[in-house]
């Protein structure tokens, strides 16, 4: 199967996604995690990238979608996959739709996220990440569980960086809401629910 999973920042796609892959092992695309693990590497993608991340910008076009077709062609992406936080706006939509008619693919669904913008500044700022390992959690984690890792605090979770994410998620990338509901893929959960029970409304949209 291959998803796009929609929302706005904190929306939980990558807690979601977490338990998807633990449960099915479907290949997790996360363009977010990808741009840290460059930032982290110092690579020259990672130094380009920082300035647009630590800003609460979308980092330009051709350098994600460089990343996410990278990325698609590795085996593990052959049988499925789950993009999360890409595509991020029509132009990086209609480039994926095109790179996959290319190779014969085609997305199955687009699942929303669905969560008020006030509860999301809420779980933003309590929100915390593992060093080692990447998994999310709250400030309630004094180590990772998944690791033991290290937690620590996005520095695009800082407020002031919100609400500019939160602006930039209305203006560029809520119009894919339509543009998937145009192509008859979108399905949408309520994801100000405890995460077990979206889980569950996850599971049911995408039939598994
Ligand atoms: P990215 O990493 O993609 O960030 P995002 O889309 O802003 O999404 P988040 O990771 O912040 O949120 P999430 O929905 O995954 O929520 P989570 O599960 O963590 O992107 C970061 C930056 O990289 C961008 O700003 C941009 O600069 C760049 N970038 C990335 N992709 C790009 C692209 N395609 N084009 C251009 N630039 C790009 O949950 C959040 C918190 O809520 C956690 O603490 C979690 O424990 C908690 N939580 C989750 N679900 C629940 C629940 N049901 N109830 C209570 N708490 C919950």
């Amino acid at each position: 199967m291959n998803i796009v999973l929609l929302g706005a920042p904190g929306a939980g796609k990558g807690t979601q996604a977490q338990r998807l892959v633990a449960e099915f092992g479907v290949a997790h695309i996360s363009t977010g995690d990808l741009l840290r693990a460059a930032v982290k590497g110092g690579t020259e993608l990672g130094v380009q990238a920082k300035k647009y991340m630590d800003a609460g910008e979308l980092v330009p076009d051709q350098l994600v979608i460089d990343l996410v077709k990278e990325r698609l062609a590795e085996d593990d992406a052959q049988n499925g996959f789950m993009l999360d936080g890409f595509p991020r706006n029509t132009v990086q939509a209609v480039t994926l739709d095109t790179e996959l008619a290319a190779l014969g693919r085609e997305l199955d669904c687009a699942l929303l996220v669905d969560v008020p913008f006030e509860v999301i500044v809420e779980r933003l700022s309590g929100r915390r990440t593992c060093r080692d390992c990447g998994h999310t959690g709250t400030a309630a984690d004094a180590t990772c569980p998944t690791c033991g890792g290290e937690m620590y605090q996005r520095d695009d979770d800082k407020p002031e960086t919100i609400q500019n994410r939160l602006d930039v998620y209305e203006k560029s990338t809520s119009p894919l809401v339509e543009y998937y509901r145009g192509q008859g893929i979108l399905k949408s959960v309520d994801g100000n629910r405890d995460v077990e029970v979206v889980y569950a409304d996850v599971k049911k949209a995408l039939g598994l």
